[in-house]
Parts: structure tokens; sequence; C-alpha cells
């Protein structure tokens, strides 16, 4: 997300600074014209210090430890670092951007899988978030609603949600990597709904949610959820790949564990009703159809990626 909305912050006049844990890393920000900082997001004094020195009129919240995902078959423990950064990282943004006289905080949240598994197949954000979700999810999805609720009751700023949808396009490659081997099948009879965002859309969204819509959460997803058992497939065809394998339910559970099934059989989509009427946004990929076409089109194949 940060190499799509970096650029287009400073191509639309923006000053941004970036933080980056790594000092490895702050050469390429800087390059792209930003200026960049060091910062760890679960130690308050450097959260502190990156940005009170910033002095931002508008904090954007971005952080998760997610890269190294492996396997969603323990999925609080995969996700116990984000979950943290969820939290206290998200308290100690909070505290540090009201200190420095910030107007506005903008922080990343999911739809998906946290929705209510009961009802009308599609949520918009007055509904719940799911009461009972998977034993192996419910760190994750406290984490989510905590950090919605510290956000969105902020005092001193004003804060907005974003609940992106399922990322792809370009440097997202995991799900199309994972077609392409065969190894993502349909499970059960595929009737989980998928809400998907083009992280050029997402980025977009940011930053309509910069000046425009007023403190709350809002959805970013496109016009189409989609069951897996039409994404799936549609994404091997796209991706010249070999037609999805299907899978009996409880052999997804042993296989993959109790979130995958969830995932793929019950999930429920998302509305993004408020974030078009409320932030005036406007998407480049209303539906993953066109969406997936242009990434596949776009992302270079593993062989490919390790050359470069
Ligand atoms: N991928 C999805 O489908 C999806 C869906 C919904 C919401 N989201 C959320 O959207 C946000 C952006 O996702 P993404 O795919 O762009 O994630 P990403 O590529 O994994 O980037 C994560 C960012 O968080 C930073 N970070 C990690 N640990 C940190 C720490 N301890 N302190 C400070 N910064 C830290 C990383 O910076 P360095 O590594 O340079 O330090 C990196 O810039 C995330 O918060 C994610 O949870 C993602």
């Amino acid at each position: 997300m940060g190499r799509q909305l970096v650029p287009k912050l400073l191509a639309l006049g923006h000053e941004v600074v970036a933080t980056t844990r790594s000092s490895a890393k702050l050469g390429e920000i800087r390059a792209w014209g930003a200026d960049a900082m060091v910062m760890d997001g679960l130690d308050p004094a450097s959260v502190m210090a990156a940005v009170g020195a910033a002095r931002p009129e508008v904090v954007v919240h971005q952080m998760t430890a997610l890269a190294s995902v492996a396997s969603l078959r323990h999925f609080d423990r995969e996700f116990a670092v984000t979950n943290r950064l969820r939290t206290e990282g998200t308290r100690y943004l909070l505290e540090a951007a009201e200190k420095a006289g910030a107007r506005r905080v903008v922080a990343q949240s999911f739809t998906g899988w946290a929705n209510e598994r009961v009802g009308s197949p599609v949520k918009d954000e007055t509904a719940p978030l799911d009461p009972h979700p998977p034993k192996t999810m419910r760190q994750g999805l406290a984490a989510i609603a905590g950090l919605e609720k510290a956000v969105t009751a902020a005092r001193g700023v004003e804060g907005l949600v974003l609940r992106y949808g399922n990322f792809y396009g370009p440097g997202s490659a995991a799900f199309l990597d994972a077609v392409r081997r065969r190894k993502l099948p349909v499970v059960g009879a595929g009737t989980g709904l998928w809400s998907f965002i083009h992280l050029i859309d997402a980025a977009d969204a940011t930053i309509a949610a910069l000046d425009r819509g007023t403190p709350g959460l809002y959805n970013v997803v496109d016009d189409e959820p989609a069951p897996a058992a039409e994404w799936i497939p549609y994404l091997a065809e796209v991706a010249g790949a070999k037609p999805p394998l299907h899978v009996p339910a409880w052999v997804g559970r042993l296989a993959a564990g109790e979130a995958v099934v969830s995932m793929m059989t019950e999930a429920r989509g998302s509305s993004n009703s408020k974030a078009k009427a409320q932030l005036g946004w406007a998407l480049r990929y209303p539906s993953w159809r066109q969406g997936f076409r242009a990434w596949v089109a776009e992302e270079p194949g593993p062989k490919l990626r390790q050359a470069a």
C-alpha cells in the first residue's frame, strides 16, 4: 500500500513523511521524493518522536506484520504482531497524533471474514462484527474491533477507519502464485463471499479520506462481492493455470484449519455505498473481474520476480 500511496500523495502536492523500521529502506523512500524516518510502531517513544518531528496534519496508519504469513491454520498466532500493531500501535499513534496537533487519523482495518456470518450476504458498516468467530480468529477479531473503537472514539483528532477488502494488485502476488500452483482449492461449495479491492483503488480511497468524510467506519471494497467458487476458477483462467481443485469442507479443515474453511464457505461480503457517497470515491476497477485481468497482465510470474 505504501508503494501506491506515497507516490500518489507526492504527485498531488502533499508533503509526505513515510516511516519504516529499517534504515536500509530510507534511501528508496527518499528517492520517491518523500521524507523518511525510522519508526517502530510498537515502541511508544519511537512513535512519539517520529510523529512529533513530522508534525503531520494527517496521520495514515498502514502498519501490519503479515508479510511472512505462510499459513492461516493458526490464525491468531500468525496475526499476533499485527494484532499488537492494531491495539498498542494504534494507541501510540493516536496519542502522538493528538499531541502533535494533527487534524485527522486515517487507520486501516479489514472487512470480509470479520463480518457476522449470518443474515444478509452483503453487510454495511452498521452490521455487527462477527460475535462468534472461529476459535482461531478470536484475537484477530478483537484487535480489529479494538482498533475501530479507539480510532472512531478519539477525541482530539478526527478518526476515520478504512476497512479494506482483500487486496490484489501490484506486488500482492500471494493468491496468484497459489492459483498458478493449484494450491488454492475451492473448499466445500465455495459459498463464502469475498470482497476485493485493487491496491490502486484502496490508495485512492485513502487519499479521499484525508479531507472528505466524517469520523467513522468505511468499507473500501469493490462493487461485486464474489463467492470463492467463482473468483478462484476465474483467477485460474485469467492466469492461464489449470482449474482449481475442489475439496470437501472436512478435508479443508484438516489441511488448512477452521479459519480457511469459514472464509471459503461462510464469509459475507461488504457494501461500499457509504465510502462512495461520503468520500466521493470512484473505482478504477469496480469489479474484480476487470481488476484480476489487469493485475495478471502486469504481474510477473515467480520466476521473473526472482530474476528481478
Ligand atoms: N493485504 C490485504 O488483503 C489487506 C486487507 C485489508 C487490510 N489490510 C491492511 O492494510 C494495511 C496495508 O497492507 P499492506 O498489504 O500494504 O501491508 P505490508 O505490505 O505488509 O506493509 C506493512 C507496513 O507496515 C510496516 N510495519 C510493519 N511492522 C511495523 C512496526 N512494528 N512498526 C512500524 N511499521 C511497521 C512495514 O514497514 P517496514 O517493513 O518497512 O518496517 C510496512 O510499511 C495493513 O495494515 C493491513 O493489515 C490488508
